[in-house]
């Protein structure tokens, strides 16, 4: 039978990754004071572990964006609070995938004459992409499965498992229930790599 899921990035690559991505981005934007802008909600656990990654003073906000109809338009649902003018303003996202969300986005954000302008994403499906979009920093390069976890959901759920899982068989994972993020939790505290049977 088809593995309903598979872990395709553990927590500690994540957390390695991640440390990484944090000291490039305190090189680079050392004494520019940045604003990181988190794109809610998949930028959640990202985003803190990005910030506490960076050792160089910077300032964090964040939007959250409505999705409506299926070519990737979005509107703004909650805006940033900080002035975006003048700034050095570095989006942070879960994952691009086709590019459509990311690509509205940052036209949005250019209006408002930003000093500088660049994006940070965890996950990159490239073979997905529809439109090219310029991704200044990247922490994975992945395939075009359905991701979960790590703040990525589906409905709504799974935001909170600890590492990026891949959905193989959806109709599956949905029988399974609550037995796959209890799967998944347990396979965390025992260290077994058992449990995407
Ligand atoms: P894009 O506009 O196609 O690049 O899609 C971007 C948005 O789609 C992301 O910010 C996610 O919210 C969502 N998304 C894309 N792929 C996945 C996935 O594999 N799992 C969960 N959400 C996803």
């Amino acid at each position: 039978m088809k593995t309903p899921y598979l872990e395709v990035v553990s927590e500690d690559a994540l957390a390695k990754r991640i440390a990484e991505l944090g000291e490039a981005i305190a090189t680079d934007y050392a004494d520019l004071n940045p604003v990181l802008v988190g794109v809610l909600k998949g930028c959640v656990p990202f985003i803190a572990d990005l910030i506490r990654a960076i050792d160089e003073p910077h300032e964090v906000d964040f939007l959250l964006l409505t999705r409506f109809g299926t070519k990737g338009r979005v509107s703004v649902a909650m805006d940033t609070a900080i002035s975006l003018e003048g700034r050095h303003v570095l989006l942070v996202e879960d994952i691009v995938d086709t590019g459509l969300t990311l690509s509205t986005l940052l036209r949005n954000l250019a209006v408002r004459q930003p000093a500088s302008l660049k994006t940070v994403a965890l996950l990159d499906k490239v073979p997905r992409r529809i439109v090219e979009v310029p991704l200044e920093y990247r922490g994975f390069e992945i395939g075009d499965e359905f991701l979960l976890g790590y703040g990525l959901d589906w409905n709504g759920r799974y935001r909170n498992l600890p590492g990026v899982w891949a959905v193989m068989d959806m109709e599956r994972l949905q029988d399974l229930d609550e037995s796959f993020p209890e799967a998944v939790f347990a396979s965390t505290v025992d260290g077994s790599s058992e449990i995407a049977r």
